[in-house]
C-alpha cells in the first residue's frame, strides 16, 4: 500500500454514530488511513448516517451533492475520492442510495465496518459495492479497540457501546430494523474496553445502546448480569471518576439498575428516560409497553432512591390518531414531572414501520403548534432547573480550553456546559466549582479547590435538591 491515505468522517444522529465513526477510523488505521478535518483533502469521505427521522435522511442527499462538487475538484486534480455512506441510511435505503447518489462508491450498513478494509478492496475490482447484511458474526469481536493515541486525541469522555440494536419494535421506529436484533456485548469486552480507555487518561464513560438498559451480557461465570451489575463492575475501574448510560427505555428499568443509582457517586445524577407521550392511549399505540403512572412510579423511584436525580426526556407529537386531549396530557406529564430538559420531535413517518400506516396521519400545521406548546412547556422547566443551580457548588470535568484566554470548559454533573478560569494543566481534573452565573447555554463559576479523584461523587451528592 503506497503512503498515508487520507480519511474524513461525518456523524450524523445518535452518540451510538459518533462511536462507530471513531471505531471506522480505528479499523481503517492499519490500512494506512490518517483522519483529516478537511473533505475537500481526503482520499475517503464516510457520511456515517441517521435515519430516526425524515429530516436526518434528507440532509444527507443535500450533503452528497457537495461532495459531488469536492470530487469532481479531486477529480480535475487527478486525485480519486471514495465516497461512502455508512449507518442507518445506508442500511435502510441500500441499493437506493446507489440509484440517487451517483457519486456514492460504497454503501455500508452498520454490521459490516469491520469489513471496511476489504470492502474498499472490492471497489477497485467492482466499481461500486453494497454490503447491508447482517453478518452471522458478531462485529464486536473484530472491530479494532479503540487505539491508546486515538483516545488521547478525542478528551477525557468517552462513549462505550455496551448492546446495540432493539427488539421492542415500538411502531414509531425504524431502529429495530435498520440496527437489527438486540446484541449485548460480553461483561469482560466492555471492562477490557474501559480499562483501556482509563489507562489512556479518560476519566468519564457512557455507556452506549439504543436500548441500553435491555443489557444482558454474559457475565464471567457465564450468568447473564443486567446494566446495573455492569454499572456496579465498571466503577470499579480506577482512574474512571463518571459514569453515565444513554438511552435507556421506561419499561427496562430494573431493580438493578434502581440501586446502582442509590449505590455509585459514579454514576451521574441524570437520566435521559424518554417517554414519548404522556396518554396512554397513545403509548399503548405506539407500543411503548408502559402506562403514564408506571413512568411516573420509576421515576419516583429513582428520585427515592437519588435524592438529586434529573431527568431528560425524549418527546413525540402529532402521533397518528393524537388528540388534543391526549396532547394535553403530554403537557400535564412534563409539568408533573418537571424535566430539566427533553427533546420533542415531529411525528414522522418511517417506511416500514407500523405507525406509517396507521389511519388518522395528523396534518403537519398541527404538529407544528403542538410541538411549539410543548417546548415552550419544556422549555420553561430547564430554564428553573438551571436557575436553581445559581451558588450551588458542582463537580465539574474540566474538558478542553473555553473561547476566552485563561477559560476552561467542563461539564456539571448535569451535563450542562460549566465555564471557568483555571489553568489549562487541570484538564481532565475534577474540580469543584460555584456557580455564579446562569447564561442561555452554558453555567458561569469560580473554582474552589480541586477535588480528590477518588471520590467523584461527593459534590453532586451536595447539591442534592437541585
Ligand atoms: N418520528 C419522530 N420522532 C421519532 N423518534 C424516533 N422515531 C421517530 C419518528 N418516527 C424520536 C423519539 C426517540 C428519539 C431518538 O427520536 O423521541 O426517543
Ligand atoms: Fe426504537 Fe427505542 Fe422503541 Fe427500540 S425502544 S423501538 S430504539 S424507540
Amino acid at each position: 500500500m503506497s503512503g498515508p491515505r487520507k480519511l474524513f468522517v461525518k456523524s450524523y444522529g445518535c452518540q451510538m454514530n459518533v462511536y462507530d465513526s471513531n471505531r471506522m477510523a480505528d479499523v481503517l488505521a492499519p490500512h494506512g488511513f490518517v483522519e483529516t478535518a478537511a473533505p475537500e483533502d481526503a482520499d475517503l469521505v464516510i457520511l456515517n448516517t441517521c435515519h430516526i427521522r425524515e429530516k436526518a435522511a434528507e440532509k444527507v442527499y443535500s450533503e452528497l451533492g457537495r461532495i459531488r462538487k469536492l470530487k469532481e475538484a479531486a477529480a480535475r486534480d487527478d486525485r480519486p475520492m471514495t465516497v461512502a455512506v455508512a449507518g442507518c441510511v445506508a442500511q435502510a435505503e441500500g441499493e437506493e442510495i446507489l440509484r440517487r447518489a451517483p457519486v456514492v462508491d460504497l454503501v455500508v450498513g452498520p454490521q459490516s465496518y469491520h469489513r471496511l478494509p476489504a470492502l474498499i478492496d472490492r471497489l477497485a475490482r467492482e466499481g461500486r459495492v453494497l454490503d447491508t447484511e447482517f453478518p452471522v458474526e458478531d462485529k464486536f469481536d473484530f472491530l479494532e479497540p479503540p487505539s491508546r493515541a486515538a483516545t488521547r486525541a478525542r478528551g477525557v469522555t468517552a462513549f462505550v457501546t455496551v448492546q446495540e440494536g432493539c427488539d421492542r419494535f415500538c411502531t414509531f421506529c425504524v431502529v429495530p430494523y435498520t440496527r437489527g436484533a438486540e446484541v449485548s456485548r460480553p461483561v469482560a469486552q466492555v471492562v477490557a474496553e474501559v480499562e483501556r480507555l482509563a489507562a489512556a487518561g479518560v476519566r468519564e464513560v457512557t455507556l452506549i445502546g439504543q436500548n441500553v438498559n435491555a443489557y444482558h451480557g454474559g457475565g464471567p461465570g457465564g450468568a447473564e448480569w443486567s446494566l446495573g451489575r455492569l454499572l456496579q463492575r465498571v466503577a470499579e475501574i480506577e482512574g474512571i471518576a463518571r459514569l453515565r448510560y444513554t438511552t435507556s427505555h421506561p419499561a427496562d428499568v430494573d431493580d438493578t439498575l434502581i440501586a446502582a443509582h442509590r449505590d455509585l457517586p459514579q454514576l451521574m445524577p441524570c437520566l435521559h428516560l424518554p417517554v414519548q407521550s404522556g396518554s396512554d392511549r397513545v403509548l399503548t399505540a405506539m407500543k411503548r409497553r408502559h402506562t403514564r403512572a408506571h413512568y411516573i412510579d420509576i421515576v419516583e423511584r429513582l428520585r427515592t432512591a437519588r435524592a438529586d436525580l434529573a431527568l431528560t426526556s425524549d418527546f413525540i407529537v402529532g402521533f397518528p390518531g393524537e388528540t388534543e386531549q391526549d396532547f394535553h396530557e403530554t403537557i400535564t406529564l412534563v409539568d408533573h414531572i418537571c424535566f430539566a430538559g427533553a427533546f420533542s420531535f415531529k411525528y414522522s413517518p418511517r417506511p416500514g414501520t407500523p405507525a406509517a400506516v396507521m389511519a388518522e396521519q395528523l396534518p403537519d400545521a398541527i404538529k407544528v403548534e403542538r410541538l411549539s406548546r410543548l417546548q415552550t412547556a419544556i422549555d420553561r422547566h430547564q430554564a428553573a432547573f438551571n436557575a436553581r443551580t445559581l451558588g450551588k457548588t458542582f463537580s465539574v470535568l474540566l474538558e478542553k480550553s473555553g473561547r476566552h484566554p485563561g477559560q476552561l470548559v467542563g461539564r456539571s454533573p448535569y451535563l450542562q456546559p460549566v465555564q471557568v478560569m483555571a489553568a489549562p494543566a487541570l484538564i481532565g481534573e475534577i474540580v469543584t466549582v460555584r456557580i455564579t452565573e446562569v447564561g442561555p447555554n452554558s453555567l458561569f463559576g469560580v473554582l474552589d479547590e480541586p477535588l480528590s479523584a477518588a471520590r467523584p461523587g461527593q459534590t453532586a451528592l451536595a447539591a442534592a435538591g437541585a
